[in-house]
Formats: C-alpha cells, structure tokens, sequence
C-alpha cells in the first residue's frame, strides 16, 4: 500500500499529458486485428493500456517499444487462443471491448480481473452477445468475472442500449464485424465515438446515422485491412484535474498542450465557461480524433448544473467537477449520473464521503448530488481512501491543494492505471506531495 500527503499549493504552467487511455486500448485491440505493422506515437504507458496490449499479444500480435513509439504487429484476423486467461487488471474498458471482438472468434477465452474490475457489471455486454448468439459464461457471483467466451458464429443485431455506455457500443460494433448481417447500436445519448472515428481512419465501413451507429457483418473471419501509423491524442480526463485546478484559482494559469478534443469527450470545458473560468483551445489537429492545446485562466467559479446529454461527455470528470462544486460559489447540480456509481468504486458515495470529510456540504441522490460551495476546507483528519479509484485520487489531491494544512491520501498506486506521471506532474505545476 502506497500512500501520499499532499500539501496546499499554487498551481500554475505548462504541460503535456499521457496518451488517452481509452483511444490507446482501442488501437491496440484494432492493430492486433490489422494486416502489417502499426506504428504509434503517444501510446499510455498506464496499466489499463498495458494490460489490453499484454492481452492482444496473448492473441498472437506482437508487440515491441521503440524509443517514443510501439510497434504492433498484427494478426491479420487470425487471433491464437491464449494459453492462459487474460489478466484484465483495473481496465473496464479492455475487458468489456476484447468480449466483443472475441465473441466471434473460434476459441475460448477467459478473462479476469482486479478486485475493483470484478465487482463491475458485465451483464451489460453478456447481454447484447448473448442476443447474437454468443456463448459467454459469467463465473463471478452478480454478473461480474471471471468471463469465459465460447466463439460461436454471430448474427447481426438492433440493440438499443439501456445505458449511455461508449464501452457497451464498442463491444456490440466490434462483434458486429465478425457477425452475419447488419449490426445496430442506438444510443439514448451520445457517448464518446473514438471507436467510429478509428474504423473511419482504417477504412472499416460504419455508417453513423445520428444516434444509430451500425457496421455490415464480415462473417467469422472479419475485417480484412491494412495497419496505419497512428498518434494517440494526450488524455482530456487527464488533463482535466490540472485544467480544473486552475480555473478555480482566481489569478492562476495553465497551458495544456497536444490534448485530445474530441468534443464528446470535452463537455467540462463548456461547464468551466459556465461557472466563469477564462477557456481558449486551439486545434493543431482536426483529422479523426482532434488535438489541440488548451490554455484555462483561474476565476472565482459559480455553481452550475450539470445534466442529461452533457453527462456521457464528461463522465469520467464528475469527481474533479464536484471538488469544482465546493471552491464554486453557490450550488452545483450533477443530475443523471447514476452510471457513477458503478465505476472503478461507487463515485457519487465515495466524492460524497470525502468532500464532507473535508467539511463541504453535500447532499447525495441515487443519479447525482448537490455540492454547497464555496467551502472552508479543513484538511481531514483521517487519511482519505482511494477505494482503488485513480480517478477519486487525483481529484482529492487537487482539493487537497485548497485545504489549510496537509491531507494524507491512502492506496494511491491506483493513479498508474491512467496517468503514472501524476505525482511529478504536481510538482511540475508547483504542487508538492510526498
Ligand atoms: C470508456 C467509456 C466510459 C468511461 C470509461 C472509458 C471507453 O465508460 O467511463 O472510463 O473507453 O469507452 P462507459 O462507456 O461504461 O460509460
């Protein structure tokens, strides 16, 4: 168990951050697949990243670090069964993807994961694969791993997700490809597209229609295609607990550069404009997924609220737009993200529970809560737990930098699972924790 304290601290500068953790797993499951060698610059060099390339090579890619760059030499479709079960790790995203591009496959394979990755639903993909004819055995106790698949031969499906899920879309999209037929997704609201912009960029048909997304099956043996060099766009929700930091630091400022601005991906600089933070982002790169530098000057913030079809496109920011909430003046309403509370832990007990322990006001519904800011914060006295929560982590070190004395932060090795560099990153921008 490793732990941190944190001191109160400025924060201001410059900064670039690591690869997206969710545009990396996507091209390492899509390189492994591809005919011939991609070449990425930016790759995440975080667990969940590692553990899905561990895991495509487990299926036969091989895969070789060069410098800056990884090298992923692909299968041309021809996936080997894995001599071993695939140790998933912490990543949600590697676990729920690989069942879609596996359910089709000839061989069985099974996967598990850490103790946070096996309390997390799975039935939400069990479900659409079952539908087109997956054989999927979930051995954990409520739907959760271990899961074992069965290829089996697939047949294309109309499947309206019950849940604004990115992750629920990609796995039907990717086993729609090695299914007979046509496959649908309809989404209730837009949710992160980073798996329709790389078919587009490696020339797999999709047809984008709105909210209905859908592919024409290749039968079992898949998509035939070429590997592309792609770079990895820098992490927006890594990004976002430095961008957030700042904006609520009246006379504060910061530069990210080469950050990915995928607009599904960016809704918490709208909600910043909002509450009154000063905003600038330049694009350097419009092609497939967007890149730019984004420059955030401090303010007093005002309480905002934050609801429906914003909520996928920030969803992995409502922790760090919670801590907002307390340095805010006035309320902040998060509404309609009952999604959170199945998460790496249960976001919206675990943000509650630690913003009250740094005496902030917070009121907890099952979709959402109500933050009272701005707070005196009062460092806790006992230490705060991560519940094995990267991204609980790094927001509370980013309140802690607002408190008026040193806050001790417990089990913080989970921030390797998605930005390893977080703790000199602090002390980069001025911070200090030891
Ligand atoms: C992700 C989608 C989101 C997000 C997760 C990564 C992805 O999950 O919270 O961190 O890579 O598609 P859901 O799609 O389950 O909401």
């Amino acid at each position: 168990m490793s732990a941190k304290t944190v001191f109160p601290a400025k924060l201001s500068g410059e900064l670039s951050v690591p690869g997206d953790k969710s545009v990396s797993q996507r091209i390492a499951m899509l390189a492994a697949l591809a005919k011939g060698t991609t070449t990425l610059t930016g790759f995440l060099n975080g667990e969940d990243a590692m553990s899905t390339l561990h895991a495509v090579c487990s299926l036969g890619a091989s895969c070789r670090f060069d410098g800056d760059s990884l090298k992923i030499t692909g299968t041309a479709g021809k996936f080997k069964e894995p001599a071993n079960p695939l140790n998933m790790g912490n990543s949600g995203t590697g676990t729920r993807l690989l069942a879609g591009l596996l359910a089709g496959r000839p061989m069985s394979v099974t996967m598990t994961g850490d103790e946070s990755l096996s309390r997390r639903p799975m039935g939400r993909v069990a479900n659409p694969l079952g539908e087109m004819g997956a054989q999927l055995e979930l051995t954990g106790e409520k739907g959760t791993l271990p899961m074992t698949i069965r290829g089996t031969h697939l047949k294309g499906i109309r499947y309206e997700l019950p849940m604004a899920s990115a992750q629920v879309k990609s796995c039907v999209l990717l086993a729609g490809l090695f299914a007979e037929g046509k496959t649908t997704v309809i989404e209730p609201r837009p949710t992160r597209d980073h798996t329709e912009k790389l078919f587009q960029t490696l020339e797999i048909p999709i047809d984008v229609n709105g909210l209905e997304i859908s592919v024409q099956g290749f039968g079992p043996n898949g998509p035939q295609f070429d590997a592309h060099d792609l770079t990895v766009p820098g992490d927006f929700s890594s990004a976002a607990f430095w961008i957030a930091a700042v904006a609520a630091r009246p006379g504060a400022e910061l530069t990210i550069r080469g950050v990915g601005l995928n607009p599904r991906r960016t809704a918490l600089l709208d909600v910043l404009k909002r509450m009154g933070a000063q905003i600038e982002t330049r694009l350097t790169q419009a092609d497939g997924d967007p890149i730019g530098n984004v420059t955030v000057r401090g303010a007093q913030l005002s309480g905002t609220e934050i609801c429906g079809d914003e909520i996928p496109n920030l969803i992995d920011e409502l922790p760090i737009v919670a801590v907002l909430g307390a340095l805010a003046e006035g309320k902040t309403v998060i509404r309609d993200a009952a999604e959170l509370r199945v998460k790496e832990s249960d976001r919206i007990a675990v943000t509650a529970e630690h913003l009250r322990a740094f005496g902030v006001e917070v009121t907890e519904q099952p979709d959402g809560m109500t933050v009272s800011g701005p707070a005196k914060l009062s460092a806790p006295v006992e230490p705060l737990e991560s519940h094995g929560d990267h991204r609980i982590t790094m927001s509370m070190a980013v309140l802690s930098t607002f408190a008026d004395g040193p806050v001790r932060l417990n089990n913080v090795e989970c921030v390797q699972t998605s930005y390893p560099d977080f703790w000199k990153h602090l002390e980069q921008l001025g911070g200090q924790a030891e």
